[in-house]
């Protein structure tokens, strides 16, 4: 099957009240764990790339794997560029074949951000792809902040209902990454915070009422920091801080059902492998063999990824509608 549009996957998510899982995929083990799990869910896929991906796997590599995911297996799958921060790394996944991209331009002012999203769409719809874009400001590091650059904000910059419907208007963006209180990584709360889910469903009636319809947002940093992983990972040698924290999974579903079309998951699928990785030594230490740790890692993040079809993103059951 060919690389399917987000543009038709969250269509029907929207009409079927369901939401498209992103997973972000890095290697070979991680690749095969989330399409096995999509393919006996049955659900429809979004994998998600980002640079930092691309600059670990080599980007033909990643293009060979995804390329082979798909010959093994007949549900929708669409791949993304994951936190694209310039025009020119958004055009190279656009002549790749990449089927959509995210241009975050979040760290700009906002007619700086519209400028940089605009061309990035005037591009991507010429050549066959969609483009996410993103306004208001994540907490913490919004993506590759390392020595190569990136942004990271202390504070966060909420997204404004009225912003998002004037950004969406002048850029044609076609779906719209949402700041309410959402942050990446493993550390996202202190205490028992939640989304700001009142604002996501102020900007979904903004973008109605503008006329913009059923206007697919986009949650980032969406990992829930499952707590067993984290007590398996620290019980067999790791060290992860006693405040993680991830969103609940039911502020989850409440964003799903107010207008989240697309939920980014990567942060839960990197303890999945971690913790299997570390049980998997821990336990047989004189094992040498990485099919050995990877095996039962990569089954790890298969269960989780299972999970998070059935009963968080909730599209089991919908790559065929
Ligand atoms: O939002 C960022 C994703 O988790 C990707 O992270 O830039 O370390 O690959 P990365
Ligand atoms: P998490 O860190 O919560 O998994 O978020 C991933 C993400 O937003 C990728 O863009
Ligand atoms: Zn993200």
């Amino acid at each position: 099957m060919p690389l399917t549009h987000t543009r038709d996957l969250f269509a029907k998510a929207i009409k079927g009240k369901y939401a498209i899982g992103a997973f972000n995929v890095n290697n070979m083990e991680l690749l095969q764990a989330i399409v096995e799990a999509c393919e006996e869910e049955k659900a429809p896929l979004i994998l998600q790339i980002s640079r930092g991906a691309r600059e670990y796997a080599n980007p033909v590599y990643l293009k060979k794997l995804i390329e082979a995911a798909i010959s093994v297996t007949n549900i929708p799958i669409a791949v993304h560029l994951d936190h694209g921060d310039t025009f020119d790394l958004c055009k190279q996944c656009v002549d790749e074949g990449f089927t959509s991209v995210m241009i975050d331009g979040s760290n700009l002012p906002f007619d700086k951000n519209v400028e940089l999203t605009k061309r990035v769409v005037d591009y991507a719809h010429k050549h066959n792809a969609v483009v996410e874009a993103e306004l208001g400001q994540l907490v913490g590091a919004q993506f590759d902040s390392g020595d190569k650059g990136g942004a990271y904000s202390k504070s966060g910059v909420y997204t404004d209902p009225d912003e998002a419907v004037q950004f969406v208007k002048l850029t044609g963006a076609d779906s719209l990454a949402v700041a309410i209180g959402n942050s990446h990584g493993a550390y996202k709360f202190k205490g028992s915070q939640h989304l700001d889910l009142d604002r996501l469903l102020a900007i979904k009636n903004a973008l109605k009422d503008a006329g913009l319809g059923d206007y697919p947002l986009v949650l980032h940093g969406a990992s829930s920091v499952p707590q067993e992983l984290v007590d398996d990972i620290n019980k067999y040698g790791g060290k992860l801080g006693s405040d993680t924290s991830g969103v609940p999974e039911s502020d989850l579903e409440v964003a799903r059902r107010n207008g989240v079309a697309k939920i980014n998951i990567d942060t839960d699928l990197r303890l999945a492998m971690t913790a299997g990785i570390r049980k998997a030594l821990a336990e047989k230490p004189e094992q040498f063999d990485p099919r050995k740790y990877l095996g039962p890692a990569r089954a790890r993040v298969k269960e989780l990824v299972r999970h998070k079809l059935r009963r968080v993103v909730c599209c089991a059951g919908h790559a065929f509608d």
